[in-house]
């Protein structure tokens, strides 16, 4: 299949063309109500649920292929359904790139489906995360409980999200980003920042949104001095009035935190350095003034 010369539909239907007889039937069968169950879904803590609710739709014995054309099926309705969402033109003009990383993946992609590019598509199909940037999504619907900022006071690392939570409003429906660690064309300022202001952009046009979150371990503190180069994903954040809650160490951060960089991997492997998450919080207020300012 010529990726230079195929529209990312018409790769779309490709895919579907290319499915058994058996895998086509339960793509078609199970389509519109796994859409369903995965959008109720969507605005759980729990970023998988939309996949893992997908999952149960098909069965147990639904193949890889079966679910690479149920994601394509999807992908030929996503724009519709951001535009159903009055997603701005920030976002809409993401869509051409994104959908033929989608298209050029769908068509490669042979075995197993890896279980975090798997939930990434079933949100991005169906437009419960939308284009942030070249390298970021943002979840449409996240919650954002008090626990974590209560966690934060007890760990003893202060008490500056008290006020910060309070002011923004507490409880409510945020918006989450997410890096797509297949394309990382954007993983940098430049690209984050982008993905900001289109966060920004989702704000203006829904007064229900409290602002914006993300979770990791790039927003360490630590990292100004031992990663220069990814101080900016704090600062600029901290910057625009956001604040940050401790989430703490694990596994997973340690592992992500030392995949890349040889300096963090040594200073992990000695001890000198833990890993840890942090919640960036940016409340909407600050997020569109800080956008505003950029313009
Ligand atoms: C997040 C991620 C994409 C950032 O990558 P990055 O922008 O290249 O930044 P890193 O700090 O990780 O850089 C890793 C290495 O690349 C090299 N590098 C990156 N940018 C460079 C530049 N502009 N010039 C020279 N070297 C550079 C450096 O050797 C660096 O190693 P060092 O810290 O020992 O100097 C990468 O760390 C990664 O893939 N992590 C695992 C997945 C992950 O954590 N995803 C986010 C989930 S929340």
């Amino acid at each position: 299949m010529d990726m230079q010369i195929s529209s990312p539909n018409a790769v779309f239907h490709a895919v579907l063309a290319g499915l058994s007889e058996a895998d086509r039937a339960v793509v078609d069968a199970v389509a519109e109500p796994a859409a369903m169950l995965a959008t109720q879904a969507a605005a759980h803590w729990d970023f998988s649920l939309p996949a893992a609710r997908v999952d149960e739709a098909l069965g147990a014995k639904a193949s890889d292929d079966a679910r690479r054309g149920l994601i394509a099926t999807w992908a030929l309705s996503t724009v519709d359904r951001a535009a159903a969402a009055a997603m701005p033109d920030a976002v809409m003009s993401l869509y051409p790139f994104w959908l033929e990383k989608l298209a050029s993946f769908l068509s490669q992609a042979s075995g197993p489906y890896d279980a975090d590019f798997w939930a990434k598509d079933v949100r991005f199909a169906l437009a419960l995360s939308v284009p942030g940037a070249r390298s970021q999504v943002i979840d449409l619907s996240s919650p954002m409980g008090p626990g974590q900022v209560v966690r934060h006071v007890l760990g003893g690392w202060g008490f500056t999200p008290v006020l910060g939570y309070l002011k923004a409003g507490g409880r409510g429906t945020w918006l989450e980003v997410h890096t797509e660690s297949r394309h990382l064309d954007d993983f940098n300022e430049e690209g984050w920042n982008r993905a900001w202001a289109t966060a920004a952009e989702i704000c203006r046009t829904r007064p229900d949104l409290m602002g914006m979150i993300g979770s990791s371990w790039f927003y360490d503190p630590p990292l100004t001095e031992i990663s220069p180069r990814l101080a900016h994903l704090r600062l600029n954040p901290l910057n625009g009035g956001a604040f940050m809650v401790h989430q703490g160490p694990g596994e997973i951060h340690t592992q992500r935190a030392a995949t890349a960089s040889p300096t963090r991997k040594a200073l992990i492997d000695s001890g000198q350095y833990t890993a840890r998450s942090w919640l960036m919080v940016w409340p909407r207020k600050a997020l569109i003034a800080w956008a505003d300012a950029r313009r």
